[in-house]
């Protein structure tokens, strides 16, 4: 991002963004992350690209922002954010399957697909549902919020207590079933070498 010719196209790519962005206003409680206001021509700041660099690394969980939320406070955010699509205590709604139970399902013909199932890290739903939810204006959510959302999301997987904290800390620190489910793919055919720098 340093040259200008890669700023100009994170410029560009940037203003898509905002352009395909969401105009819906957030609902939830909480305050929103600030949007960073970017157009065509307008050269970008590192401190506005600061607010799109919201990746977050497993398993250490780096990335994760300050912030903490319980499993009391983030059913109050569920109730308002998120029932409608995915439906009461995350069992399903008209937009999506459940979001608990299928724990040790992978492991047999039907697999059911939920965060307490699949994911290896819980750092990964909190930066899914940082990206991607609610999906009517996604990026809108505090990051209160997002702890306090994925605190419950793992209380209904029964992974954490009902007293759960959730933080940066407390979040890298959860046990998913699936930690060890995944398998490095040692097929010799699709081997994938690493490469950053002139690559074939
Ligand atoms: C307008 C409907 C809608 C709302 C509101 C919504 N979601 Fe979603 N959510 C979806 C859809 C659709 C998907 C599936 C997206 C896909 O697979 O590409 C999804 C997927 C997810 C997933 C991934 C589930 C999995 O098993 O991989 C999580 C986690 C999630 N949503 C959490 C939330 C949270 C938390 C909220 C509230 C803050 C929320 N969603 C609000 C529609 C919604």
């Amino acid at each position: 991002m340093r040259s200008p010719k890669s700023a100009a196209a994170a410029v560009a790519a940037l203003s898509f963004l905002v352009l395909a962005g969401c105009a819906s206003s957030p609902s939830g409680t909480g305050a929103s992350p600030p949007r960073p206001q970017v157009a065509y021509g307008k050269p970008i700041t590192e401190a506005q690209l600061a607010l799109w660099n919201i990746d977050i690394r497993s398993p250490d969980g780096r990335g994760l922002p300050a912030g903490r939320g319980s499993v009391a406070q983030g059913k109050q955010v569920y109730d308002a954010q998120c029932l409608s699509c995915h439906g009461p205590d995350a069992k399903g709604g008209p937009m999506f399957g459940a979001m608990v139970g299928g724990i040790g399902s992978f492991t047999t013909n039907t697999r059911v697909l939920t965060p307490g199932s699949m994911y290896p890290y819980a750092p990964l739903m909190f930066d899914y549902i940082r990206r991607s939810m609610p999906l009517t204006a996604p990026q809108s959510m505090s990051a209160d919020d997002i702890y306090a959302v994925s605190a419950y999301i793992l209380h209904l997987n029964g992974l954490v207590p009902a007293n759960a904290v959730m933080d940066a800390q407390s979040l890298t620190a959860v046990q998913m079933p699936n930690r060890n489910g995944f398998i490095v793919d040692d097929r010799p055919d699709v081997k994938a070498v690493r490469c950053m720098t002139n690559c074939k």
